[in-house]
């Protein structure tokens, strides 16, 4: 690694992350939700760390699913989407994948098809988010057809809140009071519940599933209340002080000199930018904690590196201090909302050329 730029990754944070939702889920168990590469943190290296912990993983795509197979990881993948073409089917057969079906056209799909070991199916219900699954009077057919084909094993029963991370919304209680009222006496496990239920709901008895994702990563999907305020962040994005000046008053900082000194001061460029995932939308003012000290953004973000504030360092030299954007400091959401974002979009975003250093 020449350039600093540098994601750090506590594993047992995640651990004890997912352990706390787990939890906070009892009795359900806990799907740990790995896609898009654990938000950002590693999938291998997060199932690695949970694999003598965690119930079952959730991914988004097979090809997500397959990394971690290869990588030796044993317990059930979840499919959160489900399959996207027919020829997926074999595969989730051969590596024993759980397949969410949210759509007809895979009913048919698995319907045709032929495997040597029958799969397990989630059967998706739309109970009101709008973005997959069978609406509640479809739900019944679709599980029955499910129900008579060889080509079925287990089949549960899946759904997914709009708006649990809103405490104000009835959303989540009606979604869920529809769901379980839907499902009435059939046979199969349940599950809902991401982060934000998990950390505001306790689980009905009918749920045995829970699938906390952004809370192992120690990022709060609520604003923060007691029971969040125990997660531990996972990631800390930090780069270093490259350059250091001093500028007139008056003078602007960086594209379109956005920011202007209003007295002499001492600035800071540090080598991180929007091409590493660092927001370009975040503004001045935005914080950022230097060599123990709080300090800020100045001007716009370029693609590789931002300009910040060294007033307090005045005699001193800063070139190779380190400069945290997120993590034990920094929380990653106070962050979202400078760029007018939320945290997950910052933690999933960072770009291949952050190096990832993995410590315990
Ligand atoms: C179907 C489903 N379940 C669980 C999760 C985990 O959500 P969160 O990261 O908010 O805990 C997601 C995330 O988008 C999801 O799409």
């Amino acid at each position: 690694m020449s350039r600093p730029a540098t994601a750090v990754i506590k594993l047992s944070a995640i651990k004890q992350n997912y352990l706390y939702a787990k939890s906070l889920g009892k009795p359900a168990n806990a799907i740990a939700t790995i896609k898009a590469n654990a938000y950002g943190h590693g999938a291998v290296e997060v199932a690695n760390e949970l694999s003598d912990v965690a119930d079952a993983f959730a991914v988004a795509c097979i090809e997500e699913a397959k990394e971690l197979r290869d990588a030796g990881i044993q317990q059930p993948i979840l499919l959160l989407e489900g399959f996207f073409s027919d020829d997926e089917l074999t595969y989730i057969s051969e590596y024993n994948l759980w397949c969410v079906v949210h759509s007809q056209y895979q009913i048919d799909a698995i319907q045709k098809a032929t495997f040597d070991k029958p799969i397990n199916v989630w059967l998706k219900m739309d109970s009101g988010m709008h973005r997959l699954g069978f609406l509640p009077n479809e739900y019944a057919n679709a599980w029955q057809q499910l129900n008579k084909m060889p080509q079925v094993n287990e089949l549960a029963h899946i759904t997914h809140f709009s708006s649990a991370d809103d405490l104000k919304s009835p959303l989540t209680a009606q979604q869920s009071t529809l769901f379980l009222e839907t499902i009435g006496e059939l046979p199969g496990d349940v599950s809902i519940a991401n982060s934000s239920a998990v950390l505001t709901n306790s689980m009905p008895d009918r749920v045995q599933w829970v699938r906390p994702g952004i809370m192992l990563y120690g990022a709060s999907p609520i604003d923060s209340n007691d029971i969040a305020k125990k997660l531990i962040p996972a990631m800390t994005f930090k780069a270093k002080v490259i350059s250091q000046r001093t500028i007139d008053k008056d003078e602007g900082v960086g594209y379109n000199a956005l920011w202007k000194a209003d007295k002499t001061t001492k600035i800071g460029t540090v080598c991180i930018g929007y091409a590493d995932g660092y927001p370009r939308h975040a503004g001045s003012g935005t914080p950022v904690f230097i060599n123990g000290q709080k300090s800020q953004l100045l001007g716009r973000v370029s693609m590789d590196m931002i300009m910040v504030d060294l007033s307090m360092f005045e005699d001193q030299d800063c070139v190779g201090y380190d400069v945290e954007f997120w993590g034990d400091n920094i929380a990653v959401n106070d962050i979202a909302k400078c760029a007018d974002t939320i945290g997950y979009t910052l933690l999933c975003g960072l770009s291949r050329r952050v190096y990832k250093q993995y410590i315990k």
